[in-house]
């Protein structure tokens, strides 16, 4: 058994916000943006209205409809997400609720921009052992709701958007579809490279003694409820360390590319089209370069929507697909690294 893409959707709010509002609020110029990273603009929630599994059942019902199917048909769930509606629950049992499917199992998936890929292939495993048929894999982010849009955060804030994208996979007996292979990698080493640490059970010192990395203005705080030291140090927001991010994002992605292609007996050459985690443009060109790639080969969309983490792979295989880019036998190669590390690649049959 094989799983194939059945259908696939994707949903980002209406809210558009360019660079040139973002240097309303922090010491940034929309070219330095745009040089650094390729985003001219992204897409932000309605605060309050819509939270990442509304966005999730947004793209969730386009996918399944267009895989011929109602909600009652899906046997499962599975969401990638690093940014939940709650703490916990998991929102994937909040996707559940909103499209009205009792008792099916959710299983939240938390590797961050690789989430897409890591989500894939539970499912594809799962399909592949006959448990189940028909898998619900969303990615959806709501970054808005937790950056630090003050200019100490704009290294990070001016990169993520929100956004959703989902697809169905379906048990096909036809082997020559659907997903061939994909790979999972990690290395915890660098957890702290770039992270949310707070609300969290850490306490910082003990991390660092364990062999976790230093890191800026919290080294003694953590715990699962937010303290006033906390906001006075400002401690509550996401940190990253752009360049060692970058450094290992352009050794990693290709990585990943080169194993699926060996896994599968094929060359860079053979793939029609490589879908990249929209991390920042800048990484994608060097991985297009390495390989050699064509620009009709390589399917970029982080100008208009910025990074959406474990959302930018369905979100931009979505479009690319839907201006009809992606056609039926394409080798279809998906590529990711972020936080954790986390790294990744699958190649699929269209
Ligand atoms: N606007 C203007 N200046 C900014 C800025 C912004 N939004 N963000 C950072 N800067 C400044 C820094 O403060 C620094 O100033 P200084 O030299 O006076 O200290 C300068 O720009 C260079 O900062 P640095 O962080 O070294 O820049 P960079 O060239 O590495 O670019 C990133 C920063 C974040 C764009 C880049 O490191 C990157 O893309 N890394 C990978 C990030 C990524 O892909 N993350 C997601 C992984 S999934």
């Amino acid at each position: 058994m094989n799983a194939k893409i059945a259908g696939i959707g994707f949903f980002v709010p209406e809210r558009i916000v360019t660079n040139e509002e973002l240097t309303k609020l922090m010491d940034t110029t929309s070219e330095w943006i745009v040089e650094r990273t390729g985003i001219e603009e992204r897409r932000y929630v309605e605060k309050h209205k819509e939270t990442t599994s509304t966005l999730a059942a947004e793209a969730a019902k386009i996918a399944i409809e267009r895989a011929g199917l109602t909600t009652q048909d899906i046997d499962f769930i599975v969401f990638a997400t690093l940014s939940p509606d709650y703490y916990f629950p998991g929102s994937g049992v909040l996707l559940q609720r909103h499209l009205g499917i009792k008792g099916i199992g959710c299983l939240d998936v938390r590797t961050q921009c690789t989430g897409f890929i890591y989500a894939i292939s539970v499912a594809d495993q799962y399909i592949k052992t006959g448990m189940y048929k028909n898998i619900l894999v969303v990615g959806a982010e709501v970054h808005s709701a937790g950056l630090d849009f003050t200019t100490r955060g704009r290294n990070v804030s001016v990169i993520f958007g929100d956004g959703a994208g989902a697809v169905v996979l379906q048990a096909t007996e036809d082997e020559t579809k659907g997903i061939l292979t994909t790979n999972l990698h990690a290395d915890g080493e660098y957890a702290e490279h770039l992270a949310f640490f707070n609300p969290g059970t850490h306490g910082g010192a003990f991390l660092k003694d364990q062999g976790g990395l230093d890191y800026p203005n919290e080294p003694d705080l953590g715990g699962m409820h937010l303290t006033q030291e906390m906001l006075d140090k400002e401690a509550i927001y996401p940190h990253m360390n752009g360049r060692y991010v970058f450094k290992h994002a352009v050794e990693k992605f290709p990585a990943a590319i080169e194993e699926a292609c060996e896994a599968v007996g094929c060359t860079a050459d053979d793939i029609n089209m490589l879908i990249p985690h929209q991390a920042n443009l800048r990484i994608t060109q060097m991985i297009q370069l390495k390989f050699g790639f064509e620009d009709e080969r390589v399917y970029n969309n982080i100008q208009k929507y910025g990074n959406t983490t474990a959302a930018s792979i369905p979100i931009a295989l979505c479009e690319a697909w839907e201006k009809g880019l992606i056609k039926d036998g394409d080798l279809v190669c998906l590529a990711a690294f972020g936080s954790g590390f986390t790294w990744g690649a699958a190649m699929i049959r269209w």
